[in-house]
C-alpha cells in the first residue's frame, strides 16, 4: 500500500503548518508514503482543451506532468492546503483541476481510493479542508478523516505586524499587539490538532489494510455526489 502525501504550502517545510500536518498524518499510517511539497512547482488551472480527453493524459506542459505518474500509483492520499482568501490556495487548486484528466471514458483511475483532507489557515483550515473533500468526492475517493489547524500568517513575520491595520496579529489581538513568540500559531502546539492529525493518519492505514472494496466507495461517493447536485439545483 502506497500513499501519495501532497502538501500544498508554497512556503518552506519548517514553517509551513500544511506540511508539518501533512506530515504527521502520513507518519502514522504506518505504510509506505511519498511526499511532495508544491513549493517552486509552476502549475496552471485546467484550460479545458479537452486534450486528456482520449487517453486520461493532460496535454499542459508543466510541473504537473511529473506528479502525473505517483498520483495514479497511490492508494491514498494526504492533500493539504493552506487558506487564502477563505479558499485553498491557486496552486493547490490548479493541482486539483487538472485531475479532470482523469475523468474520462472508464474515469476509474482514481475511484473509490481514500484521503485525509488537510486545511491550514492564519485563523482557520477549515475552507481548504472542505474543498480538497470536495475535489475528493468529484473523483470518487473517500475522505476518511479531515484536519485543520491554525497555522502562522507572514504578517507575523513580515516586519509590519505590529503596526499594520489589516494584518492578522492586530485582527486576532487588537492595535497595539506586541508580537512575542508564544503568541505565534504553530500547529505543533496545538496538540488537539496533532492528535487529529495523528488519528487521521491511523485512521487511513488501519482501512487500507483491512482492505476496502473500491467499487463499492464508488458507488457510495457517486450517490453522494449526486445527492450534493440535487441539493444546489
Ligand atoms: C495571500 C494570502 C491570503 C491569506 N488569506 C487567509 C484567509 O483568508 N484566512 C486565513 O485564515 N488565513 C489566510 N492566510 C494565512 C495563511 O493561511 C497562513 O499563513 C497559513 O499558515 C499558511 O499555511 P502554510 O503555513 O502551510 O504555508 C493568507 C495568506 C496569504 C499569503
Amino acid at each position: 500500500m502506497k500513499i501519495l502525501g501532497i502538501s500544498g504550502s508554497t512556503r518552506k517545510d519548517d514553517v509551513s503548518g500544511t506540511s508539518k500536518l501533512v506530515q504527521t498524518v502520513l507518519g502514522n499510517t504506518g505504510c509506505d508514503y511519498d511526499l511532495i511539497s508544491l513549493k517552486g512547482k509552476r502549475i496552471s488551472g485546467c484550460i479545458a482543451c479537452l486534450g486528456c480527453v482520449p487517453d486520461n493524459i493532460c496535454k499542459v506542459q508543466d510541473d504537473l506532468a511529473e506528479l502525473r505518474a505517483p498520483i495514479v500509483a497511490a492508494d491514498a492520499y494526504v492533500i493539504g492546503a493552506p487558506n487564502y482568501y477563505s479558499a485553498m490556495n491557486a496552486t493547490t487548486h490548479a493541482l486539483l483541476e487538472r485531475w479532470y484528466q482523469f475523468r474520462h471514458q472508464e474515469g476509474n483511475t482514481l475511484w473509490g481510493k481514500l484521503g485525509v483532507a488537510v486545511g491550514v489557515g492564519g485563523t482557520s483550515g477549515q475552507y481548504p479542508a472542505d474543498e480538497i473533500e470536495k475535489f475528493f468526492l468529484y473523483n470518487f475517493v473517500e475522505t476518511v478523516a479531515k484536519v485543520t489547524g491554525q497555522g502562522a500568517a507572514s504578517c507575523f513575520s513580515c516586519g509590519y505586524g505590529e503596526t499594520c491595520r489589516v494584518g492578522v496579529p492586530t485582527l486576532l489581538y487588537g492595535e497595539g499587539i506586541k508580537i512575542t513568540s508564544e503568541m505565534v500559531p504553530d500547529v505543533t502546539k496545538q496538540a488537539d490538532v496533532m492528535q487529529s492529525a495523528a488519528q487521521a493518519g491511523e485512521r487511513l492505514g488501519r482501512k487500507l489494510r483491512e482492505g476496502h472494496d473500491r467499487t463499492e466507495v464508488t458507488r457510495t461517493m457517486q450517490q453522494k455526489l449526486m445527492a450534493k447536485f440535487k441539493e444546489s439545483t
